[in-house]
């Protein structure tokens, strides 16, 4: 894929910026539902949770009480950003991959010395829209070049060559890949950052399973709910017939493989249409909608290690419960 492929120009003010357009067309995401959900143990793939809806929810779960991911993290940034902004230095390009909102990246450009460029890549172009308008406000002197795309995909990034590159990866979303795939984007990133480039990356950590499988089903069931939006996706962009109100969510910790599994699963004996394709469920069958895997730090470093990176430096909260990791290309 070329990044002017399809490069998608609004108004050119501030308010509607110019977003490099890599989206998976359509019948993309429409084989992959199909082929996880024609498998023996049904399965769909978790990016396809970020549709405008699930986007929303997901910010919404951020929020949640028993979600302590996304505010640990925060913690560990706002107290240690400017140790973290004197070790990256001066005039770096910032890569950010699944930008959201970019709250978090907010924190970082303001702690960084004149960074140079940031490259904001998000699956939902909505959201992308609107937090790189805020941004450019926010930032008036800093050059954005906002990148709608599946980054899991093989996209070719703006570069400019010369600078010194730095990717920021946080969330812990590297624990929604299973390890083939992790591997595979480290090892991409520390090509594409180059020697002496670096990774900000958050890795959720192994802890309590009480705790962590509270984390992923929230009392006030938004998690269940950004479950049940991939059926109801599947049936507004593949006109398919789930029956919504017939599958239930559930997450678990899977301690061998140090992952909480979310699930949806058939409460009774039904049939689905999608797309010219029958898929049967039998009474509680389950399709598996996302793995979060969870590390300790000697786990992660060797999986860093492998990919062609070094951990420099990790902060984690006073509880152990998440870790910022500082990752140099070798
Ligand atoms: C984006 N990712 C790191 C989240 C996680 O914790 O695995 C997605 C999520 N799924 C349910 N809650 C949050």
């Amino acid at each position: 894929m070329s990044n002017d492929r399809t490069a998608v120009s609004a108004n050119k003010d501030i308010a509607t910026p110019e977003i490099i357009d890599l989206h998976p067309p359509e019948e993309a995401i429409r084989d992959l539902m199909v082929d996880g959900l024609g498998a023996s143990s049904k399965t769909l793939p978790c990016r396809l949770f970020y549709d405008e809806r699930g986007s929303e929810l997901f910010e919404l779960i951020c929020e949640q009480p028993e979600y302590y991911l996304t505010r640990t993290e925060l913690a560990i940034l706002r107290e240690h950003l400017p140790e973290m902004a004197d070790m990256l230095g001066p005039k770096c390009d910032v890569i950010e991959y699944g930008s959201g909102s970019s709250i978090k990246s907010r924190l970082l450009l303001h702690a960084l010395h004149e960074p140079a460029v940031y490259i904001p890549v998000e699956i939902s172009c909505t959201m992308l829209e609107q937090a790189v308008a805020n941004l450019r406000q926010e930032f008036p002197n800093l050059e954005i070049m906002p990148v709608c795309a599946d980054y899991m995909q093989d996209i070719d990034l703006p570069r400019r060559e010369g600078d010194r590159r730095m990717e920021f990866f946080p969330g812990s979303t590297i624990g929604n890949f299973h390890r083939d795939d992790a591997l595979r984007f480290l090892k991409r990133s520390a090509r594409f950052v180059g020697g002496g480039g670096a990774l900000l990356i958050g890795v959720d950590l192994i802890k309590d399973p009480a705790e962590l499988e509270a984390a992923y089903n929230d009392a006030a069931g938004i998690t269940s709910e950004f479950n049940i939006n991939l059926l109801d996706r599947i049936n507004r962009e593949l006109d398919a017939d789930f029956d919504c109100d017939w599958f239930r969510f559930r997450a678990i910790w899977n301690p061998e493989l140090h992952r909480i599994e979310s699930y949806l699963i058939s409460e009774r004996d039904q049939t689905v249409h999608i797309d010219g394709e029958t898929f049967a469920f039998a009474t509680d069958e389950r399709i598996r909608t996302e793995c979060s895997y969870k590390y300790d730090l000697p786990l992660f470093a060797e999986l860093a290690a492998e990919a062609g990176f070094e951990v420099e430096h990790v902060w984690t909260d006073p509880q152990q419960r998440f870790s910022v990791q500082y990752l140099v290309a070798t």
